[in-house]
C-alpha cells in the first residue's frame, strides 16, 4: 500500500489530522492499535479552547458540538471556604467550550467513516522504517496478516505508550519529566452539576475540581494519594469528602448520586524534544503530558495537528519544506507555554505530601493575589481560553 501520510495513533490527535488533510485532498491511513469501541470508552477532560472549536469548524466536524456544547465564559476558584470567578469573556473576550473529549473522538471517527478514511484497527508490531530518508514506510501486523504502507510522511499521534517517540534514537531525544505526588480521582454520575460553571478547589485536605459533561452528568474530582485504588472509595466515601473541599454554599446544594464510572489518574509533566526526526513528526500525548489541572492536553494535542496540517500543505499544495522544517520548533514554543500554566495551576490548587507552612501561606497569599489582581486574572484567562496558534 502506498499513502502521503501514515498517522499511528486513532485518537483525537491522529483524527483530526486524518480529517484536516482530507479536507486538502491529502490522502492519510489511520493505524489504531486497539478497537473503535475501545477508544471511544476513554474518559478524559471536556474543555475545549478556542482554537480547538475554530480547528473543529475547519475540519467540518462541528456541528454537534455547536448544538451540544456548552460556552463557559468563566470559572470559579474557591479556598478557604469562598470563591471568586475569573470571567474570561470580560479579560479575553472568549470562551471555552464543556463537549466530552469522548464526543469530539466519536464525531472524528464519524467524519473520517463518511468521507471513506481509511482508519485500520486491532494492529500490532508498527514499526516505522527510513523516518530519515524521504521515503519511510511503516509495517505492521493484523492478525496474521503482515502488512507494509510507503508513505511520504509519518505522524506520531500514538500517545504516551506508542511506538513514534522511541523511534527518534535516544541520543538525539531529550526528554524532561515531573511526576507528581498524588493522583485524581474522578466520578461521573448522573446529576445535574454543582455550579453551572466549573469549580477548581483549593483546600487544605487536598484539589477538588466540579465539572461536567451536561446538564445531567457530571464530572468530580478530588486529589488522592498515589497508593490509593478506586475500589478503596465508596460512592459515600467520595461524596463527603468533595463537600469537605469546596465551599459550603455548594456542598449544601451538592446532588449526589451513584457513579457510574470511578478512576484513578496519576498526574506528569513530560516533553520530548526535538518533536521531529526527518520524515516523522510527532504531535500530542506522543510527544507531550500535561497534568488535567489546566485542561490542556487535548488543546495542546491541537495546535500540534494544527502546525503538522498547515506544515504539510505548504508541501503538498506549495512544495515548501518551510512548514516541516519549522514544525518542531513551533509546536514546542506553544507547548511549554501550555506546560507552564498546567504546572503553575497544579502548583497552586493541590495539596503537596512535602508542603511547609510557608508554602501553605504562599499558596492562599497568590490566590488573594489572583483574586484581587485584574492583571493576574488576565493572565490566567488567557491560558485558560488558550495562547494564539
Ligand atoms: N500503534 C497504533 N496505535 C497506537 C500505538 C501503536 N503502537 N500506541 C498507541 N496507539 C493508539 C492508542 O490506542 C490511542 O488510541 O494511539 C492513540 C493515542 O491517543 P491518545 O493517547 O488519546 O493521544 P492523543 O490522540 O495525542 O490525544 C491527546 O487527548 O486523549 C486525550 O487528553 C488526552 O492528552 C490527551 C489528548
Ligand atoms: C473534566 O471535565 O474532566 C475536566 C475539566 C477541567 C479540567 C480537568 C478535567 O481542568
Amino acid at each position: 500500500m502506498k499513502t502521503q501520510t501514515v498517522i499511528i495513533g486513532g485518537g483525537p490527535s491522529g483524527l483530526l489530522l486524518s480529517q484536516l488533510l482530507h479536507t486538502r485532498g491529502i490522502d492519510s491511513i489511520v493505524l489504531e492499535r486497539k478497537t473503535k469501541d475501545y477508544v471511544l470508552g476513554r474518559i478524559r477532560a471536556g474543555v475545549l479552547e478556542r482554537g480547538l472549536v475554530s480547528l473543529l469548524r475547519e475540519a467540518g466536524v462541528a456541528d454537534r458540538l455547536d448544538k451540544e456544547g456548552m460556552p463557559h465564559d468563566g470559572t470559579l476558584i474557591s479556598y478557604n471556604d469562598t470563591a471568586f470567578r475569573v470571567d474570561f469573556a470580560k479579560l479575553t473576550n472568549s470562551h471555552v467550550v464543556v463537549y466530552g473529549q469522548t464526543e469530539v473522538t466519536r464525531d472524528l471517527y464519524a467524519a473520517r467513516e463518511k468521507a471513506g478514511g481509511q482508519i485500520e484497527f486491532n494492529v500490532e508490531d508498527v514499526v516505522i522504517h527510513d523516518a530519515e530518508s524521504d521515503a519511510p514506510y511503516v509495517t505492521y501486523r493484523v492478525g496474521d496478516d503482515a502488512r507494509r504502507i510507503d508513505c511520504d510522511f509519518v505522524a506520531g499521534c500514538d500517545g504516551f505508550h506508542g511506538v513514534s517517540r522511541q523511534t527518534i534514537p535516544a541520543d538525539k531525544r531529550q526528554e524532561f519529566e515531573k511526576i507528581y505526588p498524588f493522583g485524581w480521582l474522578g466520578i461521573l454520575s448522573k446529576t445535574p452539576p454543582v455550579d453551572h460553571e466549573l469549580i477548581y478547589a483549593n483546600s487544605p485536605r487536598g484539589f477538588a475540581l466540579c465539572s461536567m459533561r451536561n446538564e445531567n452528568l457530571s464530572r468530580y474530582y478530588v486529589q488522592c494519594p498515589l497508593t490509593d485504588k478506586p475500589e478503596d472509595w465508596s460512592d459515600e466515601a467520595f461524596w463527603a469528602e468533595l463537600k469537605r473541599r469546596i465551599p459550603s454554599e455548594y456542598a449544601d446544594k451538592l446532588v449526589t448520586g451513584p457513579s457510574i464510572e470511578k478512576s484513578i489518574a496519576p498526574l506528569r509533566s513530560f516533553v520530548t524534544e526535538p518533536m521531529r526526526w526527518g520524515r516523522l513528526f510527532l504531535c500530542g500525548d506522543a510527544a507531550h503530558i500535561v497534568p488535567p489541572t489546566g485542561a490542556k492536553g487535548l488543546n495542546t494535542a491541537a495546535s500540534d495537528v494544527h502546525y503538522l496540517y498547515n506544515a504539510l500543505r505548504d508541501f503538498y499544495e506549495n512544495n515548501s519544506q518551510a512548514g516541516i522544517d519549522a514544525y518542531s520548533e513551533k509546536a514546542l514554543a506553544r507547548v511549554w507555554k501550555a506546560e507552564r500554566f498546567s504546572w503553575w495551576f497544579s502548583s497552586l490548587m493541590h495539596r503537596y505530601p512535602d508542603q511547609t507552612e510557608f508554602d501553605q501561606k504562599m499558596q492562599v497569599a497568590e490566590l488573594e493575589f489572583l483574586r484581587a489582581s485584574p492583571a493576574a486574572q488576565q493572565a490566567m484567562a488567557e491560558n485558560y481560553v488558550g495562547l494564539p496558534y
